[in-house]
């Protein structure tokens, strides 16, 4: 089918892409920059030009495109996440999700797509009770002040996808991505940072992280090409605290074990984000897309994963 896929060079949209040219699709690829186009090109995309925020570009590009469905990839995030300067940090990405997803849903709808599909998060549930997070558990709308454009951007992406009438949509929250070109993989700023011995376990390492291969996250979005419409999670199926994960992940890298703080500490470094990441978040269920994507990931456990990823230590 004819596919719009817009995010075309980040992390994520890099693994999709041949993906997609694999499977059949003919594929028009969006970026902002005249030298990744080339890349696409070569790659065995129609690349396009186009920034999220020029509407009546994106709405001609689109249309020039005629897509079956359009793919929103698009995020505007450092290499480096600070969790303290976390909410400053994200405030491109807010707008994309917010500004750009409507910009995006407009221009498919304008082109008559039948489906949009959009990246979302899964680490952006309310921490309450123990046990893993389903699609059907509230989203954090009431985190400290300073963090809920955060949350009200992610909520805003899902509306704007699955609650436009003229389309179908479908909303992908994965994981924390982990592999070639993330912050966990070889040159990323955490596997830098866990070298270093900067990232500690804070108090009891309770906060349950929820990981997923790229290539799993690749795979679940092609698989929602076709699939029930609706909010689905793409994780691995081992959420884990970071007491456990950490040291792993440090091992895999070569590292000395993590240092450990306590948690009054951790806040005064980290701050609120840190403290939610590191203590409070909640695992995440993968059942619904396991059910209804008929996906499952080909690495289901960030144990090995980070393995496979770490193995060149040099790396
Ligand atoms: N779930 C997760 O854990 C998750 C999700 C996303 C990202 N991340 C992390 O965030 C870091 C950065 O991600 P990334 O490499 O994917 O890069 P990124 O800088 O966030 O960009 C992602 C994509 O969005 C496009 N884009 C951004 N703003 C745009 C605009 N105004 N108009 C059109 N396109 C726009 C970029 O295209 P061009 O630059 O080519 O124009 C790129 O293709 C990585 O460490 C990654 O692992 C994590």
């Amino acid at each position: 089918m004819k596919v719009f896929l817009a995010g075309a060079t980040g992390v994520i949209g890099a693994r999709l892409l041949p993906k997609l040219l694999a499977a059949g699709h003919a594929v028009t690829a969006m970026t902002r920059r005249q030298e990744s186009a080339a890349r696409l090109e070569s790659a065995g995309a129609t690349p396009v030009v186009c920034d999220v925020y020029d509407r009546e570009w994106l709405h001609r590009a689109v249309a020039a495109a005629g897509p079956e469905v359009v793919i929103h990839q698009l995020t505007s995030l450092p290499r480096r996440i600070h969790p303290r300067r976390v909410p400053k940090q994200l405030a491109a990405t807010n707008r994309v999700r917010t500004e750009g997803t409507a910009n995006l849903v407009a221009a498919a709808v304008g082109a008559g797509a039948r489906r949009i599909v959009a990246q979302s998060i899964a680490f952006a549930h309310r921490p309450e009770r123990e046990g893993l997070k389903t699609e059907a558990d509230p989203l954090f709308l009431d985190p400290p002040t300073r963090y809920r454009p955060l949350i009200n951007a992610v909520a805003e992406l899902e509306r704007l996808t699955t609650g436009t009438e003229a389309i179908e949509g479908v909303a992908l929250r994965y994981g924390y991505f982990y592999g070639p070109g993330t912050i966990y993989g070889p040159g990323g700023s955490f596997l830098e940072d866990v070298r270093k011995r900067r990232v500690p376990i804070v108090g009891r390492g309770g906060g349950v992280f929820s990981f997923i291969d790229l290539d799993d996250a690749a795979d679940a979005t092609i698989a929602a090409l076709d699939s029930p419409e609706g909010i689905y999670q793409i994780v691995d199926d081992q959420p884990a605290p970071l007491r456990e994960w950490l040291p792993e992940f440090a091992r895999a890298a070569g590292a000395a074990p993590p240092p450990r703080v306590p948690r009054w500490l951790g806040r005064l470094v980290a701050g609120w984000y840190g403290i939610y990441m590191m203590e409070l978040q909640r695992g995440i269920s993968n059942a619904r897309a396991k059910d209804r994507l008929g996906w499952q990931p080909s690495q289901p456990s960030w144990r090995e994963g980070f393995r496979r990823l770490l193995a060149d230590r040099d790396g």
